[in-house]
């Protein structure tokens, strides 16, 4: 049956070159944990690609609830979390996906350290990545201010202290950030808006020029 509609799809649209080209593709031997146990470190980046999506659909299921105002926004997560069905699921998902997403991203950039893989000729992608690591910061720091208790007010107030510290620009960034002197209406919308507009703009962005580099260079190794 499957096969039928993938027939009548592929005669009209052609579309077997299409995913031949993007995912039929030998993995090389030394990438693969079951000829060399070791080779589990080459998991990591598909491991945090897995996660990231993860984070994206629990997200986008958060938005159908969430109210991005000082007023409900509390109590909107709180609805969530107590009333609605599979909330209690699609926020933890969200909550603990954001914790480990960073753990994984870490341990894959520590793979792609200690194996010199940044070297020639994939010192871009380096830099791509760098620039993906501050993304998923600025993720982590925006989407912890949106449950609007205690902690995200705080933990808020803490890392705009710190980005005062910054030479020159500090007093400005912080101000930018805020949206004001202080953090409360206008920060919270600023938050809301850089947490699920630009930042996964970017995201998504930065991951698709990781990925052509990475299948235009193929894997780096053996050692
Ligand atoms: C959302 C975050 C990221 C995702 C989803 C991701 C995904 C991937 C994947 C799937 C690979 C293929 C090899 C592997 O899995 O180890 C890879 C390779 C690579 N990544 Fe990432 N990555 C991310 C962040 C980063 C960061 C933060 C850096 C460095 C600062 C980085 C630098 C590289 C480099 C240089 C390669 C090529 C390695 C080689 O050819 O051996 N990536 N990435």
């Amino acid at each position: 049956m499957l096969q039928k509609i993938y027939d009548w799809v592929d005669e009209r649209l052609d579309i077997t070159p299409i995913w031949r080209d993007i995912a039929d593709h030998e993995v090389p031997e030394h990438v693969n944990p079951a000829h060399h146990f070791s080779a589990f470190v080459y998991c990591f980046g598909g491991l945090t690609f897995f996660i990231t999506v993860i984070q994206i659909l629990s997200g986008m299921f958060l938005t159908m609830y969430y109210v991005p105002d000082i007023i409900n926004a509390w109590e909107s997560v709180y609805y969530l979390q107590n009333e609605v069905a599979f909330g209690v699921i699609v926020r933890g998902l969200h909550h603990w996906g954001a914790s480990l997403v960073i753990v994984m991203m870490f341990l894959h950039t520590l793979r792609v350290f200690f194996q010199g893989a940044y070297k020639k000729p994939r010192e871009l992608n380096w830099v791509v990545g760098v620039l993906i690591f501050f993304v998923m910061m600025g993720l982590g720091f925006t989407g912890y201010l949106l449950p609007w208790d205690m902690k995200a007010l705080f933990a808020t107030k803490v890392g705009l202290e710190i980005a005062v510290t910054v030479p020159i620009v500090g007093d400005l960034a912080k101000t930018f950030l805020a949206g004001g002197e202080i953090i409360g209406a206008q920060t919270l919308a600023r938050f809301f808006a850089i947490h699920v507009f630009f930042l996964p703009a970017a995201l998504l962005g930065l991951m698709a020029a990781h990925f052509i580099m990475i299948r235009k260079q193929g894997i780096s190794g053996p050692l």
